[in-house]
């Protein structure tokens, strides 16, 4: 699959580059030394143009300041938007604090400074289940399905606050996911990985969530599985449903994804369309040269 084939997000894309400047050389503008220097997708990971960019989002994070130990802060100072519609992808080296940044989103860790809104309402640190009744849904890496019960219990957990829903839910997951509906009686610890893997995001899509968490959906698959994953997902999102996805698969996910941000040592260091960064010298040489070849 090209990127020429990933739609656009439904709305006014602020961020799109039209095609006939794509590839353009960029003019070098007047300013300090090292804003000259730097390349568009770095440029657009500052503050500045963050705050510019970001105004009017479904999900942001400003200065995000966070971490797990006491004194040892692992997100520096990040920034993050996702527009309505959006599909956005998170890479970076192992550390960077990509799942570190996902459970600042989701409320799962003490944030310092800094805050993270939904529409513009402030959701820092707030409980999961209020985060899932405003529509959020959260997929973490792993231990994300519960082994001893099946997959339609799974999916029943997954719509607890609305249990009336669950049928009309269970048939919208079932046609993404058509082995959920075919293996509803089976235990969910009896599936594979790839297949534990659907489990977990059919659940947090039985709460008909308007923001899904995907902290690297296509770990431990086969090459076929991952493939499938990232389909599912582009699906997932043409439903509707913006989705936030941190990947390893550092090329398929810009692939994919309408925007990328590349993260190092807790703060995003560049942030473009996925195509961009996937031309980008700097992305190439720091992030996908040696990940590409791992692949
Ligand atoms: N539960 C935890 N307790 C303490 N430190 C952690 C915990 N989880 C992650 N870290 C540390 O936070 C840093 C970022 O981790 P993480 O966000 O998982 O990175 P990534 O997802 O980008 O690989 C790492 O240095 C890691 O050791
Ligand atoms: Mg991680």
């Amino acid at each position: 699959m090209s990127t020429a084939d990933v739609p656009g997000p439904p709305e006014d894309r602020r961020f799109s580059v039209p095609e006939s400047e794509q590839d353009r050389p960029v003019a070098e503008e007047p300013g300090p030394a090292t804003a000259a220097a730097m390349s568009p997708a770095e440029k657009a990971a500052t503050r500045e143009e963050h705050l510019r960019l970001a105004e009017g989002a479904l999900v942001r994070a400003d200065d995000l300041v966070a971490g797990y130990v006491p004194g040892v802060n692992i997100l520096n100072g990040c920034d993050f938007y996702l527009a309505d519609g959006e599909l956005v992808g998170i890479i970076g080296p192992n550390g960077a604090g990509k799942s570190t940044l996902l459970k600042a989103l989701f409320g799962l860790i003490p944030v310092r400074s800094g805050g993270v809104t939904l529409r513009g309402e402030d959701i820092t640190s707030a409980p999961a289940h209020r985060l899932v009744s405003l529509g959020v849904g959260y997929v973490p890496q792993n231990n994300n399905v519960f082994p001893s019960l099946t997959i339609e219990e799974n999916m029943q957990m997954g719509v607890y606050l609305r249990p009336k829903s669950f049928k009309e839910r269970f048939d919208y997951v079932a046609e993404l996911f058509p082995l959920l509906g075919d293996r509803r009686k089976g235990k969910a610890g009896a599936l594979s990985g790839g297949e534990r893997q659907m489990v977990a995001m059919g659940r947090a899509l039985m709460m008909d969530p308007s923001v899904l968490l995907l902290d690297e959906p296509s770990a431990g698959l086969s090459p076929v599985l991952q493939d499938e994953v990232f389909i599912r997902c582009r699906r997932i999102n043409a439903t509707g449903v913006s989705i936030i996805m941190v990947e390893q698969n550092a090329r398929r996910c810009l692939q994919i994804c309408h925007r990328g941000y590349v993260l190092d040592q807790g703060r995003n260091a560049y942030t473009d369309t996925g195509k961009s960064l996937m031309n980008d010298p700097k992305v190439i040489e720091l992030y996908l040269g040696t990940l590409a070849k791992a692949q």
